[in-house]
């Protein structure tokens, strides 16, 4: 169908009061298998490239293959650089086709997030490229760079504070607004519990779509809620990593002879477009492409 940008499909997802489904993506193959998901599901699609995740592929190769998984795709696609905190890759990012880019500045004294954030919306603006900011701190593993289940721990004096994020909208218009509201990102310590009042109170009074990062380890039904009160895409790694990687040692532990490494991808990109595709019925997205 198309390739588009994050507002397109956060404007509709705002309309329709549902969250899209927002992946980052190891290589080619997982992103089809992720891709191919949506289109059994009917729904709108973010593949999202993460800074961390650059020891693990060549963004100039991988890149380009996403948009063009999403321009042959019988479904809206935006591709999404995630988690960028050098100026360096967004710029390669959106020169290698990227339609929405997040710098996270979120780690910097607010003035500084401000101006940065400022900035990037500036140049991207006129490319049509979408911009996503954070206010307020979502902790965990995005950062390290790897693909190890890290479990972290929600720590209360990082979330977002509902004047800042109003003000942060306003100051910086920024296309969607990432918040910390009891989520974090790889595996939770405890049981996860977000604080949905907070969440209802940013959404009303920022007026733009909000992303849930850190969606690994939430249940159906913490997710039904944030999205109930405002949360419009819903950012995915680890329990997708996590599927492919237990298929590939379950498989291995039946067939300890069996080193075909093709059709090994081949079963653990199953297990993930299964997961994504379990994900999207609970976020709402299925049946809206
Ligand atoms: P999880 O790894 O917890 O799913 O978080 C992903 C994320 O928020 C990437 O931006």
């Amino acid at each position: 169908m198309a390739l588009v940008n994050l507002t397109e499909l956060l404007d509709a997802a705002q309309e329709g009061a549902y969250a899209v489904g927002a992946f980052d993506v190891v290589n080619a193959e997982y992103a089809m298998a992720i891709t191919g998901a949506a289109e059994q599901e009917k729904s709108p699609l973010i593949l999202m490239v993460l800074e961390g995740y650059l020891r693990y592929f060549d963004m100039e190769l991988l890149i380009p293959s996403l948009c063009r998984l999403a321009e042959r795709s019988s479904v809206p696609v935006a591709v999404h650089l995630d988690h960028a905190t050098r100026w360096e890759t967004v710029a390669r990012a959106v020169k290698a086709g990227c339609t929405s880019v997040m710098l996270d500045r979120s780690a910097d004294p607010y003035e500084e997030n401000v101006a940065q954030t400022r900035e990037v919306a500036r140049l991207c603006r006129p490319l049509n490229v979408s911009v996503e900011s954070e206010i307020g701190s979502v902790k965990g593993s995005e950062a390290i760079g790897s693909a190890t289940l890290v479990s972290s721990e929600v720590d209360p004096r990082y979330f977002t504070q509902i004047e800042e994020a109003e003000r942060f909208a306003r100051e910086t218009e920024v296309d969607a607004l990432a918040v910390s509201v009891g989520n974090t990102h790889g595996l939770y310590k405890g049981k996860p519990e977000l604080d949905l009042e907070r969440i209802e109170a940013i959404a009303e009074r920022t007026d733009i779509p909000l992303v849930l990062h850190g969606g690994s380890g939430l249940s159906d039904q913490d997710f039904r809620n944030a999205i109930e009160r405002g949360m419009r895409k819903v950012n995915i790694n680890t329990s997708l990593v996590r599927a492919a990687g237990e298929c590939v040692a379950s498989l291995l532990e039946q067939n300890p002879e069996s080193f075909n490494y093709p059709e090994l991808l081949r079963s653990a990109h199953q297990a993930v477009a299964a997961e994504a595709r379990r994900l999207m019925n609970v976020f709402g997205c299925a049946g809206k492409a």
